[in-house]
């Protein structure tokens, strides 16, 4: 086996040298060949395999490349394309992909749901073959034993919809946005509107299933006790191809509340903001209190801008506990039984996802209910309350800029509870919330990116005296490549760190002794990936 890898190898390389972004037209026809030729040794099914390997000149390729593009920013005419696209349709087709592009030593870029912020999944600086897991959209769910086995390339959607189908008193604790992949979402942590209540999504990993740099499939029994611990928060792209994890479903009782809150700096939003950090991280922890922050008209002062805090909740309970509970704790909340909506949890996804068009339970399944626009995002973490006067000064510079909008996003329940180390996330204990920032645009240009990037920057910047320091600390699946990337010395341990330290504190380290072992030749690199350790030659 080696040995023809070997021989392959030497063949194919003569073919890529030198590679660069402008490869010729013979040789990109060469490593479909030469691609497709590895493939079909690979694999059972040599007549079909073509069907699955999509060269730039094939019919569909576009289509393809777009299906599960997620954000208008990486779809420009100047975006770099990958040389193939491959959708495999079994297990053994994953391996194959894994060895093939190996041996011909092209970048491999997986996708599960493309939602990736900075397109890290289909889009590179160099050469590249997406694969793409897509067709790998399986959730099988066991209620009696409490646990689904959950494939990378389906949707959180279809997760909470398979799961629903067949239990109204289980949920699983991940993300709102229901277009989201398990592939990405898993392996790089994971959290939702139960977050106070169950932790973090990977904080309910009980196994998975991987293909690694050699082309195995190993389990959590055969992978080990430290790639086990690193595929559940460390990105799975430094390690490997993800087909499937196996969760532990989550009790939901069968009504939950919703409500929404809107104040303006005119309605006191200031004193209300206060508060909410008062009480969001520490509150009884089946209750979750968004608070979403943006500039917008005054209604009451003309020509005036305004902040507009929303405060969106989910609690794990009904009605009446809640205003009762909130009507001591948050008592500048002003919540009334009126504005609650008492429903099924199923119902509470809908609603959280802003399916507010009247979509059923089965738009959950629908992986194309997505409106792509041009954004960017960026994270931080808040560890002391800021004050009034801070929050006065924020209102300015977020008026001042016009077009970014703050999330904040409470810990503290069942977060303070799990060690920092137990899984690659690090955030845990000490953090009162997160803030996840975004800039979005519609309109296509460079003026508009550039003023709109220059913004979200600027404001982040000015965040600094507010924030984590030393890491200034950043949420992995909330991709920023501002905060560090590798340079194109991929092997480059110093960029790594960089990035590394914020994503991940203080189990940096553990990641790349993990990398380093699994995958000391650095195949499975992009821009943010795990370094190995600078070898010692
Ligand atoms: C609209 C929107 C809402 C979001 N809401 C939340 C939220 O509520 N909570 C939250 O925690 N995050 C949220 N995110 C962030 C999201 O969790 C990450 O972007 C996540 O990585 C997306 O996973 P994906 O499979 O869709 O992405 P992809 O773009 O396909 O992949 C992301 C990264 O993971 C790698 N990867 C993907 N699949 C595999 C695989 N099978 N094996 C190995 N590596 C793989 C990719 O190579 C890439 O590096 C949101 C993102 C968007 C765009
Ligand atoms: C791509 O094009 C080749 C050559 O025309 C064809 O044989 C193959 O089936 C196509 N593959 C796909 C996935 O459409
Ligand atoms: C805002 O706060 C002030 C001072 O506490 C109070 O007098 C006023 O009634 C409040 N306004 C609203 C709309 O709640």
């Amino acid at each position: 086996m080696e040995k023809s890898y070997a021989l392959l190898f030497l063949s194919v390389i003569v073919l890529l040298l030198p590679v660069s972004n402008s490869l010729a037209t013979s040789s990109r026809d060469s490593i479909y060949d030469t691609f497709l030729h590895c493939f079909q040794t690979h694999t059972n099914q040599p007549d079909h395999v073509s069907n699955i390997v999509y060269a730039q000149t094939n019919a569909s390729y576009a289509s393809v490349l777009k299906a599960f593009l997620r954000n208008a920013r990486f779809s420009t005419p100047s975006t770099q394309k990958p040389l193939l696209i491959v959708t495999p349709l079994s297990e053994q087709q994953v391996q194959a992909t894994v060895v093939c592009a190996k041996s011909i030593d092209v970048q491999l870029k997986i996708r599960s749901g493309g939602h990736d912020f900075e397109g890290v999944s289909y889009v590179s600086q160099v050469p590249f073959i997406i694969l793409d897991m897509f067709n790998f959209q399986d959730v099988t769910v066991d209620v009696q034993n409490e646990i689904a086995v959950i494939q990378a390339g389906a949707s959180l959607g279809q997760v909470y919809y398979r799961i629903w189908e067949k239990s109204k008193v289980h949920g699983f604790p991940a993300g709102a946005c229901p277009t989201v992949g398990v592939g990405g979402h898993l392996s790089g942590g994971g959290y939702g509107n139960m977050i106070r209540k169950y932790g973090l999504t990977v904080d309910h990993v009980v196994d998975a299933k991987i293909v690694d740099v050699k082309g195995r499939i190993l389990t959590k029994e055969t992978m080990g006790e430290d790639l086990f611990w690193a595929i559940r928060g460390g990105g799975g792209a430094s390690f490997g191809v993800i087909l499937s994890y196996t969760v532990k479903l989550v009790p939901v009782p069968e009504k939950v509340t919703v409500f929404q809150v809107v104040k303006t700096l005119e309605q006191n939003a200031t004193d209300l903001v206060v508060q909410w950090q008062q009480v969001a991280p520490h509150t009884d922890d089946r209750i979750f209190l968004r608070l979403v922050l943006q500039p917008v008209r005054s209604n009451l002062v003309k020509g005036q801008k305004t902040i507009r805090a929303s405060v969106e909740a989910l609690f794990l309970g009904g009605a009446d506990e809640l205003v009762t509970l909130l009507g001591k704790e948050f008592p500048l909340l002003g919540l009334k039984k009126e504005l609650c909506h008492e429903m099924r949890w199923i119902d509470s996804v809908i609603w959280w996802a802003n399916y507010n068009d009247g979509s059923s339970v089965n738009a959950l399944l629908d992986r194309n209910h997505y409106s792509v626009h041009s954004n960017k995002r960026k994270s931080d973490y808040v560890q002391t309350p800021i004050s009034k006067d801070g929050f006065n000064w924020i209102w300015k510079k977020i008026i001042e800029l016009g077009n970014v909008v703050l999330v904040f996003n409470p810990y503290g329940g069942k977060m303070n509870e799990v060690p920092s180390y137990a899984t690659p996330f690090p955030h845990r204990a000490g953090n009162l919330y997160k803030i996840q920032y975004t800039v979005s645009w519609q309109e296509r240009g460079a003026a508009i990116e550039k003023s709109s990037l220059a913004q979200i920057r600027m404001l982040h910047s000015y965040m600094t005296p507010f924030v984590s320091k030393n890491p200034r600390s950043a949420y992995f699946n909330y991709r920023d490549l501002d905060i560090g990337i590798n340079s194109h010395d991929k092997d480059n341990y110093q960029d790594g760190q960089v990035y590394g330290i914020k994503y991940f504190n203080k189990n940096f380290e553990r990641l790349v002794k993990v990398k380093t072992t699994v995958d000391p030749e650095n195949f499975f690199w992009n821009e943010q990936s795990i370094p190995t350790y600078p070898s010692k030659a």
